[in-house]
């Protein structure tokens, strides 16, 4: 029996096609709104990783050590953000910490490089495939010359790497040219083209640089370079 009392096989021959199209719309109709509750529990849940993500980074960030310019530890940064950055993952991706052994001082606001950490591993982590990991390096490095950057031109000295790796879907050379624009954003949804503008801000203000390596379907490495504090 169909809506409104009307018996399908009970239809005169030429109306068969009209027939097989009744019975064939309610199950796509079902297997569709399935598809799409499906999506949308699974954004619901991405809302509701993000939202705890950045509850712990808020946390993170008032118990920070400093919140004015002083000797940070980028490997105490790095250790601080990773679990807001591996709950935001959840279990699609793995945060991988890779700590440069003595590592120099940098002068920075902790909270703030604390966030740009965060937004470099948030974009780091969207662009990856499932079951892949996202790398945190850090190390010390030396320049020997001036050393151009995507953000500004570096003096020949030392400085420390903060390093964030992944193996997700890269960028195509126009985007490399834009991505530091503030509100430029290639994401449909949600993506509101401040994230990498605040690394680059944060980066600017402690006189260091960025360094972007990026190959389309092969990944991207971002490199933070922070003038080293003598010892
Ligand atoms: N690791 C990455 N892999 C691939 N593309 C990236 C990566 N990081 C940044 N991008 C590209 O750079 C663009 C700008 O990044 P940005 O973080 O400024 O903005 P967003 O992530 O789109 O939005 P928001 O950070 O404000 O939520 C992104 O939309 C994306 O196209
Ligand atoms: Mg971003």
């Amino acid at each position: 029996m169909q809506p409104n009392g009307c018996r399908l096989d009970a239809l005169p021959q030429g109306c068969k096609p009209i027939q097989r199209v009744c019975s064939y719309v309610p199950q796509h109709v079902e297997k569709l709104t399935f598809g799409v509750s499906r999506r949308v529990q699974r954004l619901e849940q991405a809302r509701f990783a993000t939202r705890q993500a950045s509850t712990q980074l808020q946390h993170l960030l008032r118990d920070a050590p400093s919140t004015t310019p002083a000797a940070i530890d980028l490997n105490a940064v790095a250790t601080a953000t990773r679990p807001a950055l591996q709950r935001l993952a959840g279990d699609r991706v793995t945060i991988q910490l890779d700590l440069g052994r003595d590592l120099g001082f940098v002068r920075a606001d902790f909270a703030e490089l604390g966030i740009a950490l965060f937004n470099l591993g948030h974009d780091a982590i969207e662009a990856s495939p499932d079951g892949s990991s996202v790398r945190v390096r850090t190390r010390n490095c030396t320049l020997t010359a001036t050393c151009a950057t995507t953000t500004r031109a570096l003096p020949a000295g030392d400085y420390v790497v903060l390093e964030v790796r992944d193996a997700g879907r890269g960028m195509a050379p126009d985007v490399q040219a834009r991505m530091f624009d503030p509100f430029f954003s290639t994401k449909r949804h949600g993506g509101h083209g401040l994230g990498l503008a605040t690394v680059a801000r944060v980066v600017t203000e402690c006189r260091g640089g960025i360094r972007v390596h990026s190959t389309l379907g092969e990944g991207t490495t971002i490199e933070v370079l922070l003038p080293r504090l003598a010892e």
